[in-house]
């Protein structure tokens, strides 16, 4: 989309960091915007701050996990502000802990918020925009956890690889349709995200084997990983690039570049070291369709 003017936007998680950094680029660049969040008061707060600049905001309170609030949002967002062209679903939780020793409540809070959340989002608005018929792009939010890892936040993993698997499936399915995908896989980041995780895991999903990801008494705005992160608005700068680019994946951090590269080597690397059957080959011609990636 090289034109983002005069769009509408609906996106997840909107209430602080990474979201709102989109929010207030795109809103910016003269498209319409509607935040969605669980955090009610944290959501109208945002949108009271771009409104303060003049923008076109709607806040909305969602929980992205609940299935059936999803379509009343986005017909109280079409009323509002219009038909939504762009969805940036990005809402998310995060923990660590050891994968084994996570619980089935750590796997239902993080997949439903993580990976029903976009599941939704994508569920919702997607036939929207192609009943629209006027193009659009859709970004999901995943991170450098959905391309690679050290360990240690094996439930956040498996939701955010997930999300890297959908994004892709997604855009090869909406090539013809004239909607982009991208996925949006930042390093760390200057957020909320640590407390808002905290905020929204409700009681009964809360007894864990994970746990935040900063210690108690330890005060995340001083660790080096949050000092030396960037800010959600210079993410929200580069995934408006994304957009108007088309790029499938949006990647902020270059230092991610040897790991990346030690993944695909290790994925080479165990290729069987055998002939390939051209036979094989002719018969799972449309799985080795490479199009997407070149
Ligand atoms: P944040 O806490 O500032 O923003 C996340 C927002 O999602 C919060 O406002 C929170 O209230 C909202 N949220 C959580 N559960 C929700 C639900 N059920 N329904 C609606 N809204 C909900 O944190 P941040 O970091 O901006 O997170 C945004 C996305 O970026 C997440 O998907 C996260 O996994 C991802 N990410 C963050 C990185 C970082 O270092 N901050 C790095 C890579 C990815």
């Amino acid at each position: 989309m090289r034109e983002v003017g005069g769009t509408v936007a609906f996106i997840t998680g909107g209430a602080s960091g990474i979201g709102f950094g989109i929010a207030q680029v795109l809103a910016r660049a003269g498209v319409k915007v509607a935040i969605a969040d669980i955090r009610a008061t944290a959501v109208r707060a945002a949108a009271d701050s771009l409104a303060q600049e003049g923008l076109a905001v709607v806040p909305v309170e969602l929980d992205v996990s609940n299935r059936e609030a999803w379509s009343a949002a986005a017909d109280h967002v079409e009323r509002k502000l219009g038909a939504v062209q762009i969805l940036c679903s990005n809402a998310g939780v995060n923990f660590v802990g050891a994968t084994h020793k996570a619980t089935c409540e750590d796997w239902d809070f993080a997949l439903d918020i993580n990976l029903g959340g976009a599941i939704s989002a994508i569920r919702t608005f997607v036939p929207r925009m192609i009943a629209n018929a006027r193009g659009g792009h859709v970004v999901i939010t995943s991170s450098v956890s959905g391309l690679f890892t050290g360990g240690g936040a094996g439930v956040y993993v498996t939701t955010k690889y997930a999300l890297v698997g959908l994004a892709e499936s997604l855009r090869a399915d909406l090539r013809s349709e004239g909607i982009g995908v991208s996925v949006l896989c930042p390093g760390p980041v200057k957020s909320e995200l640590f407390e808002s995780t905290l905020a929204v895991r409700p009681q009964a999903l809360a007894s864990t084997g994970s746990v935040p990801i900063v210690p108690a008494g330890v005060k995340r705005e001083e660790t080096p990983i949050f000092t030396t992160a960037p800010t959600g608005e210079q993410i929200g700068r580069q995934v408006l690039n994304g957009i108007q680019r088309n790029d499938l994946y949006i990647l902020t951090h270059p230092e991610i570049r040897p790991v990346l590269e030690a993944r695909a080597r290790a994925l080479i690397a165990a290729l069987p070291d055998e002939p390939v059957d051209p036979e094989r080959v002719e018969a799972s011609r449309p799985l080795l369709d490479a199009s997407l990636y070149t």
